[in-house]
């Protein structure tokens, strides 16, 4: 098992993928520690810079081990059901400083009763990175609005969107689209979403388009 596990992580070059996904915020952390070593440099700048780096690089690995706990099925995705609304409401609450200072707008709406069949965690894990998302991607003056009825949620924002081509490959591992790639991000988050809505036995489907905004459904099945 465990060997056939590893196997099939170097065949889809995952290992090789955070090899490289860590080697850039590590090349810069060695060149800022060099610059800090300099005389006459502003060394707390250098040094808040470099705590930056290491942020990225231990979200990083944070990702990488939910990813395979998810998939060796050591995380039990879908276990009874979470009435979503105070989820939604508590993911927003805890991200609305930095939605605010990206300008974007957080709406919540749907259903009051309405549950989704998973573990109350996946659903934090889902609705967070939706709204990190469009608080990253959307761009200021943007709206995202999550709604939830019984076996449905849904994240559409009206921002920047991405190339319709683009869409399905949003949830790869390691997927950015050009214009992510000087913000901060490895591209596990949507491929994390997608893990944990299919192992629930759901689905999801991103629509959109360039200066239409995106609209990520992960819908469930009938319990
Ligand atoms: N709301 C959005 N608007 C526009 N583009 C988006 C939006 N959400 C995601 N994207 C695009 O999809 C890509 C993949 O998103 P994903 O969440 O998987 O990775 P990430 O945000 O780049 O990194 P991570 O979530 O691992 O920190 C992003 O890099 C961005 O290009
Ligand atoms: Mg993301």
């Amino acid at each position: 098992m465990e060997e056939a596990r590893a196997y099939d992580e170097l065949r889809t070059g995952f290992t090789a993928a955070v090899s490289h996904e860590l080697r850039t915020p590590l090349a810069r952390l060695l060149s800022l520690l060099e610059s800090a070593a300099l005389p006459g440099v502003d060394r707390d700048a250098l040094l808040a810079q470099a705590r930056e780096q290491v942020e990225e690089m231990s979200e990083l690995v944070d990702d990488v081990l939910f990813l395979s706990e998810l998939e060796s099925g050591r995380e039990v995705v879908a276990l009874g059901a979470t009435r979503a609304l105070p989820v939604l409401e508590e993911v927003s609450g805890r991200l609305a400083d930095s939605a605010e200072r990206a300008d974007v707008t957080i709406r919540i709406e749907g259903e009051p009763g309405a549950a989704l069949p998973l573990r109350r965690r996946m659903l934090q894990v889902v609705a967070e990175n939706l709204v990190q998302n469009a608080i990253r991607y959307a761009g200021p003056g943007a709206t995202l609005t999550l709604s939830v009825r019984p076996g449905v949620l849904e994240a559409g924002d009206d921002g920047r969107g991405v190339e319709e081509d683009e869409l399905p490959r949003l949830f790869e591992r390691f997927f950015r689209s050009d214009r992510a790639r000087a913000s901060r991000g490895t591209g596990l988050g949507l491929a994390i979403v997608k893990h944990v809505v299919v192992s629930a036995g759901g689905a999801v489907e991103a629509s959109g388009g360039p200066g239409r905004g995106l609209r990520v459904i992960c819908s469930f099945p009938a319990p």
